[in-house]
């Protein structure tokens, strides 16, 4: 018998698989039994990721497209129905920062780059709206469909300097209620929705801001670690046993709520 907890022969599309988190949380759900399906945007990447996982006695195959462009996902949905006739699970890991959209400690509101501004939004909110309702069809074809979307500790309390990071994470919280209340009322096998928010990893995006070219800690790196009970930053690796339990049947009776992984960090006031 199969357990509650198990993501065996779901089939789970990941954005952002070629990633940091993502590649991460792709290879482990692979390592489980999933049917991984890489989305990415450079099929040499995805091409890589894939064959390094099949290499591994594992089952992915890759699709290619941009999470902001509804014809690129209009054409890999079509491809995803051909392949496998359905999804179980989608998560959005697609996302991150942009440079013009931060405002520095010698800069001000007018130093915001609007279009900068305009493709954060549009990369973590709508580049998590988007697959949602273009693979919605396929979702609504599981027997025990599910959403992930990723958020981050920024959601709630805003961090310095990041703020339309900080402003689109938020509205994929409010997008996560949302949908979760729409789909529960509306559909006869509601799909669920949740979010994962996870605190501080260093990864390429936030590697510059965090450490040194020496590896040791930038004054923000120390700042952050101070206010991380645990007092470390988070490896991809700790966010898979939140990932395995949201993605499996173990969470049926969990809909509409975000699951924070960070060592602490939002729980601390800082005394
Ligand atoms: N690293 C952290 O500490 C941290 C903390 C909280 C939340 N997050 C979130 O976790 C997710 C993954 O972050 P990561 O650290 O692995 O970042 P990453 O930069 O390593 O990965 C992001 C991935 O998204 C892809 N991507 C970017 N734009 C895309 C587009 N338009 N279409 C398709 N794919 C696109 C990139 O190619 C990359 O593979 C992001 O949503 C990020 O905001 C990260």
């Amino acid at each position: 018998m199969i357990s509650k907890l198990a993501v065996t022969h779901k089939k789970i599309v990941i954005s952002g698989a070629t990633g940091v988190l993502g590649e991460s949380m792709t290879r482990f759900l692979a390592a489980q039994g999933a049917q991984v399906i890489v989305l990415g945007r450079t099929q040499s990447k995805v091409d890589t990721l894939v064959a390094a996982i099949n290499d591994a006695g594992h089952k992915a195959s890759g699709i290619l497209a941009d999470v902001t462009r509804k014809e690129d996902l209009q054409q890999a949905k079509n491809k995803l129905e051909s392949d496998f006739g359905h999804i179980d699970v989608l998560i959005n890991a697609a996302g991150g920062n942009m440079k013009g959209a931060v405002i520095t400690p010698d800069q001000s509101l007018h130093d915001v780059d609007l279009e900068a501004m305009r493709k954060v939004i549009d990369l973590n909110y709508i580049g998590s709206f988007l697959p949602i309702q273009v693979f919605l069809p396929l979702l609504e074809k599981s027997e025990n469909p599910g959403i992930l979307n990723i958020s981050s500790v920024s959601a709630h309390l805003p961090l310095t300097r990041v703020m339309g990071y900080s402003s689109a994470k938020s509205a994929i919280e409010n997008l996560t209620q949302y949908l979760a209340v729409e789909f529960a009322q509306k559909m006869k096998n509601p799909i669920r929705v949740n979010a994962l928010a996870p605190g501080f990893f260093l990864t390429e995006q936030n590697r510059e801001l965090l450490t040194n070219s020496d590896g040791s800690l930038t004054a923000r790196g120390e700042t952050i670690i101070k206010h991380t009970p645990l007092g470390k930053f988070g490896n991809p690796e700790d966010l898979h046993g939140a990932i395995q339990w949201l993605c499996s049947n173990a969470a049926n009776f969990v809909t509409g709520t975000v699951v924070t992984v960070d060592g602490g960090f939002k729980a601390f006031s800082g005394v």
